[in-house]
């Protein structure tokens, strides 16, 4: 039984260069981007100009953003070392970090205060004054930061800008020795409209917009990955170019090239056929759905839970009749419902996310209304809510 597993040969030669977290040596079709940061942050290597501007990038999710700041921050560190400069870079993930105070902790730990001061108790402090320790800290060891905040529209969404207001405002306050250049990362194009003004201005002291990958650099970028990630002759091309097509149109998504690419490898691996091809990247594509999906439902609220089992039993998906049997599912689960419109909302956030789709349909003299059907397999959805022992009982 296991022979076969362990004498098929592998066809992956390097896993790692598949993972989420890899970033390349070469990063192309960004070099104008990563010459245009390099410039900006250069600034620092020479003593006597001081403060790179601040900067904000923007561009869709897996357009390169992330990957492009961290192999400039990268070789800039390598410079800096080489000619006895000393900088500071955290680069903090805002999403990850969770919330405004988990950021400050994080800079706080990667600039080292709970190193040098002994018992700063960091817990007990207000956001205000977390901030204030940390900038007091920088000014003391006239420190010289470029401090990444990478998917900072979560941290604005969820905490506001206040934080960034303190940083921003920093420099004004340290005006010998230490400072901090801010980079923000954005995967939303209107992320600036969500702040003050004056914090906007002086964060995008420079912008830098990311232009979605076209679907034949998507394919240049697979095969160079290919390269490094398989052996000679482990993927054809057709495989390689129906991932580029995929991911194309999803919105030039280099991520979700490079997921495909992952997941078909690993399919044709547990399939022991010797390479991966077209029908592979077909069945990661729908697994990939299908577990975002699964996700997606498995974390939703209990109303957003309620409404998809009222869809599931709806007969002509109109949003009156939806609500109808949302409104009996609520009574049942012990819950007051939601208003319609309330519902509403939800319904056009899942519409969003792709788990249904809406049709306005033509009703005559009746007017128009609005026809909503489940775009999930209803196997997705009752595997989701099937370690809810409420609502699994409400699934036929
Ligand atoms: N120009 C490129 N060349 C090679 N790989 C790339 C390129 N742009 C993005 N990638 C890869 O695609 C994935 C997503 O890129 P990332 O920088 O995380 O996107 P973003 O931060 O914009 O969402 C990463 O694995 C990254 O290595
Ligand atoms: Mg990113």
């Amino acid at each position: 039984m296991f022979d076969s597993a362990a004498t098929a040969k592998s066809f992956v030669k390097d896993r790692q260069t598949l993972t989420i977290d890899y970033v390349p040596d070469r990063l192309l079709f960004r070099d104008e981007e990563a010459r245009g940061l390099a410039e900006t942050l250069s600034t620092v290597l020479k003593k006597e100009l001081g403060r790179p501007s601040n900067l904000l990038l923007f561009g869709k999710p897996g357009t390169g953003k992330t990957a492009v700041v961290k192999s400039v921050l990268d070789r800039l560190t390598k410079k800096a070392a080489k000619l006895d400069i000393e900088i500071t870079v955290p680069v903090i993930n805002a999403k990850l970090a969770n919330s405004a105070y988990k950021v400050l902790y994080e800079i706080a730990e990667y600039i080292g205060i709970n190193r040098e001061e002994k018992k700063v108790h960091f817990t007990g402090l207000s956001m205000g004054e977390a901030t204030g320790r940390i900038l007091q800290f920088i000014q003391k060891k006239k420190m010289h930061i470029i401090l990444v905040i990478d998917e900072i529209d979560s941290l604005v969404d969820r905490n506001g800008d206040d934080v960034l207001y303190s940083f921003t405002r920093a420099n004004d306050r340290m005006a010998k020795g230490g400072f901090i250049t801010l980079i923000g990362i954005s995967n939303s194009l209107t992320f600036k409209d969500k702040l003050d003004p004056r914090v906007r201005s002086s964060l995008s002291e420079e912008e830098m917009v990311f232009n979605p990958y076209k679907v034949d650099q998507l394919r240049q970028i697979l095969l160079e990955r290919a390269k490094l990630a398989f052996n000679e002759g482990a993927i054809t091309d057709a495989a390689i170019n129906l991932c580029a097509a995929i991911a194309g149109r999803e919105h030039g998504d280099a991520r979700k090239a490079i997921d495909l690419l992952r997941v078909a490898a690993e399919l044709a691996e547990r399939a022991h056929t010797g390479k991966v091809e077209e029908k592979h990247v077909r069945a990661a594509q729908e697994k990939i759905e299908k577990d975002t999906n699964f996700e997606v439902i498995r974390n939703a609220t209990l109303h957003e839970k309620l409404v998809i089992i009222a869809i599931t039993k709806s007969k002509n998906g109109n949003t009156g009749e939806v609500y109808e049997i949302y409104s009996a599912l609520c009574k049942q689960a012990d819950h007051d419902p939601l208003t319609q419109r309330r519902m509403t909302q939800i319904i056009s956030m899942m519409d969003q996310l792709g788990l249904i789709s809406t049709d306005i349909v033509n009703q005559g003299r009746y007017g128009r209304s609005q026809k909503i059907k489940l775009t999930v397999p209803l196997a997705t959805i009752r595997d989701a809510l099937k370690d809810d022992s409420l609502l699994s009982e409400f699934i036929d």
